[in-house]
Parts: C-alpha cells; structure tokens; sequence
C-alpha cells in the first residue's frame, strides 16, 4: 500500500508531501504502520529519495493519552485506534491536525487547552465538594485525554487566539461545578463565556470523542443553571 504523508520539517517552513511504500499483510493500526516505517534501516520514499524519521507523537498506545491524534483519510482520528487494510490497492493521507500550529509533520502544539483552561479559572482551589447524584456522569467527563479531536471537528472552534473553548472547557467547566461548593457562580461565568456563547450544537465533538465523554449531558446540566 502507498502511505502519503504530509510533512514540515519546522515551525515554520513549507509543508509537502511525501509517499511510502508499505508491504505490510493484514489490518493494522496507523500507529503500528508509522512505527514499522520508522524502524527500517534506511527510509527511502517511493522514488527512492533518502529521508528523515516522521515525527509523530504517541505515549500510550492505547486510546489514553491523545497524543496520537492526527487527520487519518480526511478524518480526524488516535493513530494507535485507527485500523486500516494493508493491501496492495489502498492508500494512506496522513496530515497533522488543522485547528492547532504545527510542530513538524504530524505533531501539533496543544498546548492552547491547557492555556484555555487556565485563562478560564477552571480549577477549584476549594476542598471537593461530594455530589453522589452526578457521580456516574462525572466519572465519564473525567475520562477527556485532552487529544483536541473535538476541536479539530467543531465548525465555531477557530484556533488557540478564539474565545470560544470548545467541548474540553465544557466538560472540564462541568467536573468543577458539581464538586465546588463556593466557586460555582465563577465556573458558570466561564463557562458561558468561553463555552455557551458560541457552541452552535452541532454536536460534532460527542461524535469524534474517542472517550465517548458525555458532553451533551455536561452541556445540558450547566445549562439548566441558573447562576
Ligand atoms: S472531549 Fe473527547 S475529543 Fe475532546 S479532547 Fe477530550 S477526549 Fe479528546
Ligand atoms: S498513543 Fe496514546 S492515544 Fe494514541
């Protein structure tokens, strides 16, 4: 199979594109196809011009730490839960993530979603508060692994410099809310700053969301606040 990649060497130079053979047998994950590249002896691209490693990012493995992340066919998708058929016919587009700057070829700087959730306050700063009612919807929300792919599909999220925060915040705006006992009325404030007045309900971010978290149910709950 052919893997076509679209690379940039740094920060700030010209992307292009780049092809691979793969003679791989079977289904096999992205990352497990990137790997399997980068472990040849000498890599070579289709026309046999000699080249550097792709840079990728992974930890896991496992559908648990995001770093993986990246557009898969015209998708966004986690390479290390991505299948595809190895045959001779298919072919493989490979391109790092639209919404966030590039690093180089496949990694991009996420790091605006940390900076998102420290310009929104979203901490507690309190002793947790128990909410036995919310528990179970709580513990899904807890599971985001912060990889973006939401804001990679979301059609309002428009870069790190936007106000507007995406699923992450909500999610993360939700978990606070229920175990704060005296920063609720500043964690709603956010939320509907960075979140409420610009979320058009497309609901793209519940689908693409490898943790299935339950932004739909986070988003209704806060809501229904009155604060
Ligand atoms: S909400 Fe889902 S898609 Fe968005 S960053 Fe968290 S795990 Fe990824
Ligand atoms: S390597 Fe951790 S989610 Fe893919």
């Amino acid at each position: 199979m052919k893997i076509r990649i679209k690379r940039q060497d740094e920060p700030e130079t010209a992307p292009y594109w780049q092809t691979f053979d793969f003679f791989g047998k079977g289904r096999k994950t992205v990352a497990g196809i990137l790997d399997e590249i980068n472990y040849r002896d000498d890599l070579i691209d289709e026309n046999g011009v000699p080249s550097r490693r792709i840079r990728w990012e992974c930890s896991c493995m496992q559908k648990m730490c995001g770093g993986c992340a990246m557009v898969i066919n015209g998708i966004p998708a986690l390479a290390c839960g991505t299948f595809v058929d190895t045959t001779e016919e298919e072919l493989l587009v490979l391109e790092p993530l639209t919404k966030f700057p590039v690093v180089s070829d496949l990694v991009t700087d996420r790091s605006c979603i940390l900076e998102h959730q420290k310009a929104a306050l979203m901490y507690l700063g309190e002793k947790s508060a128990e909410n036995e009612k919310e528990f179970a919807n709580r513990y899904s929300a807890a599971k985001c692994i912060k990889c973006g792919l939401c804001l990679e599909v979301c059609p309002n999220y428009v870069g790190g410099e936007g106000r507007f925060y995406g699923a992450v915040l909500a999610n993360e705006a939700y978990l606070l809310y229920t175990s704060s006992e005296n920063r609720k009325k500043a964690i709603a404030k956010e939320y509907r700053r960075h979140f409420a007045a610009g979320c058009s309900k497309s609901l793209a971010c519940r689908d693409i969301c490898p943790m299935k978290l339950p932004t739909l149910s986070s988003i209704g709950y806060l809501n229904r606040t009155r604060l």
